[in-house]
């Protein structure tokens, strides 16, 4: 066997340095000069920290023009320079609560305090960071960051910016002041420009951030002015003649009387307890905020703290970023598969390298359907990034073409259905293929079973996927009727289920037979039939019987129901099959309030979540969720925002902390019978 030389390891490193510096060099044109970013961030990030790396390995290799060595981008020509007078800074990241207690132990040790320091909390806003200079009162310059030195003059287009003032509103303003903060475009803006652009066939923005940045280096700033843009402030640069404060929550105070807009969930806390807390406070209110952030900032609060502790290269020692983790990922496409779903729809789906975002570790995302494939040209073997917003299915966002293997295929879809072999039936103008099997396909008799037991359904709770799952694949379960034949002891004799956890599932299935009309025809998963149209449907027809013997043109006249709804409608009843399954039910004892929606409409519990815990005195578990059914409530297992009231009985647990901590309205049982009454 011939055996070659391998590469030293100081060549490879070369060879390394000048890939990554041409990698970087590449994103950073696209991210700052077309504000059209090709990568994640934490990619991004992750080829600078490698890079950076093999330049203390091996200073040597370091360019003086290396990416490292500069922060953000050089500013284009078009615009007019400006020279920041003091230059403007970055922050330091930390990923880890070990990260930030290390920062504050740091900041103690050197400032030889062995008490908390106190700090403000703010969020870190994802937009575009500018200085605004006020001459005597007047805005005179507006610039960009641009790599921290100099920035771009953008006096004109900062002007559009309603938040910002021209004239600043108290007459006590130092007699130079240079204000710095975040121009950022609100949700709701960004949402209206692109579906505007989209729809004008204009390409569209990626992020808010990039929407801000490429708004504000409009060269013509009327096409600014346009623009949904917002600002807050969160600092100075330059003050000359005159004072602000001695700390940097009295700093944002001023400001916010001069007239600038402050973050209002900007906090001061008194120790790096309080920033973890508050860490963990933005973290759940970030999907509800009107921007987006991608961490929060700690700085330390007194200025004369603030200046002994200085800057260490380019950011301060006094001030660090507690970053979000990545809704943004690179992977691998390994393999595509299709799902399918209650409907029969296949779904393509990519398995992934176990990447982890967004906090979790994930290893499959949607490609929703075959359109979207197409359109994202998503092969094996690609790589791919990979987003994950909140709770959402994790998506693959696009697919990075430069790197793609040669010879990598798209995925064909398959025309027998993987699960039972059925044909794959596929509408000319729909981008849904369906499985033909009906009942007979193994994985619908599991999505028909699972969406019957839904929270928002019967809400059967203790019978989730899995369980459903193990149920049709020892065929004990084919359809929703068979759930109520089930015994408690045979449940138990399943993997993983005790006797208690049996009897439990096996009482929540009895429990949930008390439920209201809508609910009932919503879970019997009829397709295009949603809880609106299910409680529509319900209003309407009070009587079942009606419903199950009406013709399209009848169902039709229901509000909202159109030709399409009102024919999976009649088919659904009209198939013998369903047909035998609703009596199957009926006779198993499902129940409901005669005309519910009329009367507990009335009602002050009609469309109210409820949530049981701990011990009622009055009440059994059961009795209390069928009295509140009866007056048109729902019961529920889990606390969430969601949830109007939680009932505390003795002995009540983690529920009742999460409902305090959610401030969710808490009764105990007396309020709970009164509440009952009306
Ligand atoms: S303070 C010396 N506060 O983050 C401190 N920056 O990574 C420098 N940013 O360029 C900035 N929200 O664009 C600060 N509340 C906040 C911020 C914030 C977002 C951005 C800003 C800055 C970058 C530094």
């Amino acid at each position: 066997m011939g055996r070659r030389k391998s590469a030293g390891p100081r060549e490879k490193a070369t060879a390394r340095v000048s890939k990554l510096t041409e990698l970087l060099e590449r994103y950073n044109y696209r991210y700052h000069a077309l504000d059209d970013p090709e990568v994640p961030d934490a990619e991004y990030d992750r080829l600078m920290q490698e890079l950076r790396a093999l330049e203390s390995d091996f200073p040597e290799l370091k360019d003086p023009h290396s990416p490292t060595m500069r922060v953000g981008a050089a500013p284009v020509a078009a615009f007019g320079t400006v020279k920041h007078q003091m230059p403007m800074l970055s922050l330091d990241n930390a990923f880890s609560e070990q990260e930030v207690r290390d920062f504050d132990r740091r900041i103690r040790e050197r400032l030889g305090q062995s008490g908390a320091v106190r700090y403000v909390a703010e969020p870190k806003l994802d937009g575009l960071a500018v200085s605004a200079l006020y001459e005597n009162g007047t805005f005179v310059r507006g610039a960009t960051r641009g790599d921290g030195e100099t920035g771009e003059e953008i006096t004109q287009n900062l002007r559009t910016i309603n938040a910002l003032p021209l004239k600043l509103r108290e007459s006590n303003a130092p007699r130079l002041l240079e204000v710095r903060g975040e121009v950022f475009m609100p949700l709701a803006g960004f949402k209206r420009f692109n579906d505007a652009a989209a729809e004008r066939g204009e390409k569209t923005f990626v992020n808010p951030r990039n929407a801000a940045a490429g708004s504000l280096r409009q060269l013509d700033p009327r096409l600014t002015a346009a623009r949904p843009l917002d600002m807050f402030v969160y600092g100075t640069g330059v003050i000359e003649g005159g004072e602000l404060a001695s700390s940097h929550s009295g700093t944002l105070k001023r400001l916010q009387r001069f007239g600038f807009k402050i973050c209002p969930q900007s906090k001061v806390v008194e120790s790096i307890e309080g920033c973890l807390e508050y860490y963990e406070a933005m973290g759940l209110a970030r999907p509800n905020l009107p921007y987006q952030i991608d961490g929060v900032v700690y700085k330390v609060d007194a200025a004369n703290l603030q200046r002994k502790l200085g800057f260490i290269s380019r950011a301060p020692r006094w001030a660090v970023a507690h970053k979000f983790p990545a809704e943004e990922a690179l992977s691998v496409v390994l393999a595509v598969e299709f799902q399918v779903g209650r409907t029969g729809a296949l779904t393509p789906v990519a398995k992934l390298e176990p990447t982890f975002v967004g906090g979790v570790t994930v290893s499959s995302a949607t490609l929703h359907n075959m359109d979207e494939l197409t359109r994202k040209d998503v092969r094996v073997g690609d790589a791919v990034v990979i987003r994950r917003a909140g709770d959402v299915i994790p998506e693959v966002a696009r697919v990075l073409p430069e790197r793609r293997v040669a010879g990598a295929k798209l995925a064909q879809l398959p025309s027998t259905c993987p699960i039972c072999g059925s044909p794959v039936l596929r509408d000319a103008d729909q981008a849904v293929a369906r499985c033909s099997g009906g009942r007979h396909c193994a994985a619908q008799r599991k999505g028909e079973i699972q969406h019957f037991a839904s929270r928002r359904a019967m809400d059967i709770q203790g019978l989730g996927e899995k369980l459903v799952h193990q149920l049709v694949d020892h065929d004990w379960v084919a359809t929703p009727a068979d759930l109520f034949s089930l015994q408690a002891d045979r449940l138990a004799t399943l993997e993983r289920m005790g006797q208690k956890s049996a009897h439990k599932v096996h009482l929540a299935i009895q429990a949930a037979k008390q439920t209201t009309l809508p609910r009932f025809l919503y879970a019997l998963g009829i397709r295009d039939v949603g809880e609106a149209t299910a409680a529509a449907l319900a209003q309407h027809f009070p009587d079942l019987r009606l419903l199950r013997r009406a013709g399209e043109e009848e169902i039709q006249r229901v509000p909202d129901v159109g030709p399409v709804v009102a024919k999976h409608v009649a088919a659904y009843f009209r198939d013998a099959e369903n047909a035998a399954v609703i009596d199957r039910l009926l006779a198993a004892g499902i129940r409901w309030p005669a005309a519910p929606a009329k009367a507990a409409k009335a009602g002050a519990l009609y469309d109210k979540t409820f949530v049981l815990t701990g011990t009622l005195q009055s009440h059994s578990r059961e009795e209390a969720t069928q009295a509140i059914v009866r007056a048109g409530g729902k019961v529920s297992g889990s606390v969430s925002k969601k949830t109007d009231y939680v009932v505390a009985g003795a002995e009540a647990g983690s529920k009742l902390k999460k409902a305090e901590k959610l401030g969710v309205r808490i009764l105990e049982e007396a309020a709970f019978l009164e509440i009952l009454k009306t």
